[in-house]
């Protein structure tokens, strides 16, 4: 958010910004979204309505659920929020107390870190480094002095973009049932998913997408419209949530937000349609784009240590031989200075060694993609 300000500020002194910090899409809602909002203006009340979200949203995302996964999902097992961010405060304050320990990945997304914290759980971070794709493991947990009581994982993540593989996800919702702990898989960038990329640098087959509700329905689902379905100004998530943590949910949602957005609600109901989805995936099409040019322009500039992108929007890079006695936020701030160019630095996303990375958002234009390197292979020195 302070890169923000500062490429905001730099943009009304300079009028140059070009930004690869923003993790959210550079396109509107889909077509037939869209059309529905103007349609529900002018024939909906748009007043409050049930708390977990209007019965035909609930059954369209129970719908988006079964046909990727197979899983048997209904209405009922649906609770809509305000964003996925919603959804995470509800939740953590529906399933933990204070002074419970809830674990997280280190590199990871901070708001999960700093809700945990600010609730009063205990956060233990699991150090992930490359040799398991920047993901926690069942070998991590095992580690543990006592079981948690509760795990989030990303899957692809952020700012990393890596995934966890099927087999390691069902073990660790497995070892969450065996031990208590309530597993919380935040799959709200599924839909954006890429091949990874084979020692010759070609693409190879993408690895396969799956939902902890596949192994476990005592783990939570996290969704979104933000990411893949291109919304996030809409403010609107969801939660597939097994039936014990129902009731709880249900009081705290009513007393904190009485409902979901209404207008979001009704317009997002034909962002799973066929029509919408064609329009998405082209969106995907254009990541997948800008993200093999980042991925084969980058080492060209020396900047070779890189997470492998299996999907989301990011890249997320080692820039250590860079920075001298510089951290990356100060590297940041000198980049955005001389050239205009914004990138996050990656102290918020690890505490630890995120003053030694950065993450490059690929989500623009494929020209952005473009200039920023440009920008870069004429600011930094020679490899
Ligand atoms: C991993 C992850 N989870 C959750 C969120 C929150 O998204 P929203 O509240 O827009 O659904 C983000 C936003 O960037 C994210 O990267």
């Amino acid at each position: 958010m302070d890169v923000w300000k500062a490429a905001a500020e730099r943009q009304r002194t300079h009028g140059d910004v070009l930004s690869l910090a923003a993790g959210q899409p550079s396109t509107p809602a889909p077509t037939p979204v869209l059309r529905a909002t103007r349609h529900a203006v002018d024939t909906e009340l748009l007043g409050y309505t049930e708390t977990f979200g209007i019965l035909a949203l609930r059954e369209a995302i129970a719908g988006y659920h079964r046909d990727r996964y197979g899983v048997d999902v209904d209405a009922d097992d649906v609770v809509v929020t305000t964003g996925s961010s919603g959804a995470f405060t509800l939740l953590f304050l529906a399933a933990f107390d204070p002074g419970d320990t809830v674990v997280v990945a280190r590199p990871g997304y901070p708001a999960y870190r700093n809700t945990l914290a600010a609730l009063g759980c205990n956060v233990v971070e699991l150090d992930c480094g490359p040799d398991t794709r920047y993901q926690p493991t069942v070998a991590m947990l095992e580690a543990l002095d006592t079981p948690p009581a509760g795990l989030v994982v990303a899957s692809p993540a952020n700012p990393t973009g890596t995934m966890i593989e099927p087999d390691e996800l069902a073990a660790l919702a497995r070892w969450c049932d065996d031990h208590g702990a309530l597993l919380i898989s935040d799959e709200i960038y599924h839909g954006i998913e890429f091949g990874t990329l084979s020692s010759s640098g070609t693409s190879v087959a993408p690895p396969e997408t799956s939902t902890s509700w596949v192994t476990s329905r005592e783990s939570v689902v996290v969704g979104s419209v933000s990411k893949y379905f291109s919304m996030t100004g809409w403010r609107l998530g969801w939660m597939l949530v097994p039936e014990s943590l129902r009731p709880a949910l249900q009081r705290l949602a009513s007393n904190m937000t009485v409902c979901p957005p209404s207008i979001s609600q009704f317009a997002a109901i034909e962002a799973f349609g066929a029509e919408s989805r064609a329009e998405l995936d082209g969106h995907v099409a254009r990541y997948a784009a800008n993200r093999e040019l980042l991925l084969s322009g980058l080492p060209d500039l020396g900047i070779t240590k890189l997470a492998p992108a299996d999907g989301a929007f990011y890249v997320y890079a080692d820039i250590a031989h860079l920075l001298g006695d510089e951290t990356s936020t100060a590297w940041c701030s000198r980049l955005l200075h001389d050239t205009g160019l914004a990138l996050a630095p990656g102290i918020d996303f690890d505490t630890v060694r995120g003053d030694e990375t950065v993450r490059l958002s690929f989500a623009g234009s494929t020209a952005d993609v473009s200039a920023a390197l440009d920008r870069l292979a004429g600011w930094l020195p020679v490899p």
